[in-house]
C-alpha cells in the first residue's frame, strides 16, 4: 500500500518540540493537512505559523495525552475540522532516569500513563475512524530501548516495550482492514528529551546519552516514509537493528555491553 500524503490528514501528539514538531513540519512539506497536540499551546501556535508559511492547513489543540478524554477530543477535533484521519503519530513522551530501586512508584505510574496509555488512548480514538474509512496508518513512536533496556533507564524503557507489544498485537488484529499499525525505534535523538529527563529525575546530572545520536529531522523523515509505505517496525538509524538481534540471540553479552556503555557514559 502507498498513501499519497498530499491532502492527507495527519495528527501528531507531542508536537511542541523535538520529533513531533519535526513530523508536523515534514508532513506539511508533503502537502498534508496537520493537527498538532501538546500541553504548551504557545509552542503549538508558533508551529502553526510555520506550517501556514509552508502553505499547509493546521489545527492545534492543547492536549495532555495522559488524559483519555483529551486525546479523544483531539482526534475528534481533527475529524470535525478535516473530515477524516489518515495518519496518527502517537509521539508524546518523556523520560526519567534512575536505578529501578531508586525510582519512586509515582514516577513509574506517571510515565506509563503518558508514554504507554497516551498511545493506547490515541489508538482507541483513531481505530474506529480508520476502520470506517477502510484506511489509515497509526505510527507509535517507541525507542530502541524498548527492545533492549539500559541501566538507569528501566522505568522509561518499560513504557517503550509496552508500546511495542501493543503495536505487535494491533497490526495483526488490523490485517485486512486497510488500517496499519507501525512502531518506530529511534536511537538517541537531539531534542529537548535529555533536558526534560534531567528535570523529571529531580534535576540531578543524569549523565550522558549512550551510543550515536541522530537528528529529529532524520526520525521525522523516517516516520513520513512509514506513513507513505507502512512497515511493521521502523529503525531511523538502520544499524540499530543489530541491537535487537543481539538482545534476542545473546542476552548475556547484551547485558555486558550495556554495562560497559553505561559505565562509559557515567550512568553507573
Ligand atoms: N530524544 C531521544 O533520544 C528519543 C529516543 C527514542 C525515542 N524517543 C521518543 O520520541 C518521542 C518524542 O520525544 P522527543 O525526543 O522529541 O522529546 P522532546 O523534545 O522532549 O518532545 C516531547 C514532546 O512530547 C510532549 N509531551 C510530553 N508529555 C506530554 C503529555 N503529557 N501530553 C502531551 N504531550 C506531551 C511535549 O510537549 P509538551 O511538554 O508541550 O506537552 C513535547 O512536544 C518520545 O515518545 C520519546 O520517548 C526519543
Amino acid at each position: 500500500m502507498t498513501l499519497a500524503l498530499r491532502g492527507a490528514v495527519v495528527a501528531v501528539t507531542g508536537a511542541s518540540a523535538g520529533i513531533g514538531r519535526e513530523c508536523v513540519l515534514a508532513f506539511a512539506r508533503e502537502g498534508s493537512r496537520v493537527a498538532a497536540a501538546a500541553r504548551r499551546l504557545d509552542r503549538l501556535d508558533t508551529l502553526a505559523a510555520e506550517v501556514h508559511a509552508l502553505g499547509a492547513e493546521v489545527l492545534v489543540l492543547k492536549t495532555d495525552v495522559g488524559d483519555a478524554e483529551e486525546v479523544r477530543r483531539f482526534v475528534q477535533a481533527t475529524v470535525d475540522r478535516f473530515g477524516r484521519l489518515d495518519v496518527l503519530v502517537n509521539n508524546a513522551g518523556y523520560g526519567v532516569r534512575g536505578r529501578v530501586e531508586d525510582t519512586p512508584a509515582a514516577a513509574y505510574e506517571r510515565l506509563m500513563r503518558v508514554n504507554y496509555l497516551g498511545t493506547v488512548y490515541g489508538c482507541l480514538a483513531a481505530i474506529p475512524v480508520m476502520r470506517r474509512q477502510g484506511a489509515g496508518v497509526i505510527v507509535n513512536v517507541s525507542s530502541i530501548v524498548g527492545h533492549r533496556s539500559l541501566p538507569t533507564g528501566g522505568a522509561y524503557a518499560a513504557t517503550k516495550a509496552a508500546q511495542i507489544s501493543l503495536t505487535e498485537a494491533l497490526r495483526v488484529e488490523l490485517r485486512g482492514s486497510g488500517v496499519h499499525a507501525c512502531s518506530v525505534h529511534p536511537i538517541g535523538t537531539h531534542t529537548e528529551f535529555g533536558e526534560v529527563t534531567a528535570r523529571e529525575s529531580g534535576g540531578e546530572d543524569v549523565a550522558g546519552a549512550v551510543g550515536p545520536q541522530q537528528s529529529a529531522r532524520n526520525v521525522a523523515d523516517a516516520i513520513v516514509r512509514c506513513a507513505k509505505r507502512p512497515r511493521p517496525e521502523v529503525y531511523p538509524y538502520p544499524l540499530s537493528r543489530a541491537i535487537v538481534w543481539l538482545a534476542a540471540l545473546a542476552p548475556g553479552l547484551s547485558d555486558w555491553l550495556a554495562w560497559r556503555a553505561a559505565r562509559g557514559a557515567g550512568r553507573l
